[in-house]
């Protein structure tokens, strides 16, 4: 009797954002995956790039509460694939109401604009992370990459700023590096990598944008790449990585 081939399969987090749709695409070319679970808030956004009729996608809506993400990897587990990239791409910086903006002085910080962000750029890839440590296998390679941003560095701080964001992604940061010590030996081949993906065109960086020369302003597509890549090329090695879109090790 011939064994029944394990399917692999990637999971995207805010699959509707333009790192994660980048993301998204990227996987359903690797021609290595069987299938790729997408999450998001909302329904998928047309994409010239797919055709729908052999797409290897399964999209799931999530409204990001715990009891959502607790059916969503409910739904993959039935699923019984081999996990083995998962790219977590959410993020807030401001909102169009203006309600969140990053901060030039401390006289700007607002309860409810902390409590925002951090609970989205924090609270929410770790409590993906939570409910995705029960569809890891001991014995499957999974690299799990999660969006961080170079101005969550510590050491690399030198212009101030942003109060918010930085904490809310140093923070991220530190609790990444915990998971990391959690799973060397829950998990000891999964890699965790926290990636700054360089200004990338997007909602997010459309209104810091103007300042930005055009040759360092990319695609998602260039940056979806460049991730793609480097989960391929990640040694398994139980540690945090913490780098950017040229692979090079950011300062924690
Ligand atoms: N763009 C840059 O220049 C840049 C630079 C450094 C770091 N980053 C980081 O890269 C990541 C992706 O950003 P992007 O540039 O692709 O921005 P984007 O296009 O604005 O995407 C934002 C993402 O966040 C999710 N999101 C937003 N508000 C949310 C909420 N209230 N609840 C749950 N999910 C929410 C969206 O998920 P849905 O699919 O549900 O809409 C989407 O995936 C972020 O973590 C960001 O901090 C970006």
């Amino acid at each position: 009797m011939s064994e029944m081939r394990v399917e692999r399969a990637a999971i995207v987090v805010g699959a509707n954002g333009a790192i994660g749709n980048a993301m998204l695409e990227r996987f359903e070319r690797d021609t290595s995956l069987d299938k790729v679970f997408a999450i998001s808030r909302t329904a998928r956004r047309s994409s010239a790039a797919v055709s729908a009729s052999n797409s290897k996608v399964i999209w799931l809506e999530s409204d990001a509460s715990e009891n959502s993400i607790g059916k969503v990897c409910k739904h993959i587990k039935q699923h019984g694939c081999a996990l083995t990239h998962i790219v977590i791409a959410t993020g807030k910086l401001h909102d169009e109401a203006k309600s969140v903006a990053p901060e030039k002085r401390i006289d700007s910080l607002a309860y409810d604009s902390l409590a925002e962000v951090f609970s989205i750029n924090t609270f929410l890839p770790m409590l993906w992370l939570s409910k995705f440590a029960g569809l890891l296998n001991r014995n499957q390679k999974t690299v799990i990459s999660v969006l961080s941003a170079r101005v969550g560095s510590i050491a690399d701080n030198q212009l101030g700023g942003w109060y918010t964001y930085r904490g809310s992604k140093a923070a991220l940061n530190m609790m990444l590096k915990t998971l990391a010590i959690e799973f060397q030996r829950r998990y000891p081949l999964v890699k965790l990598i926290a990636f700054h993906p360089g200004t990338t065109n997007s909602k997010l960086s459309e209104p810091f944008q103007a300042n930005v020369p055009p040759e360092k302003l990319f695609t998602p597509e260039f940056v979806a790449q460049q991730l793609w890549t480097l989960m391929n090329s990640a040694p398994v090695d139980g540690q945090l990585s913490y780098q950017d879109w040229q692979h090079q090790d950011i300062a924690w």
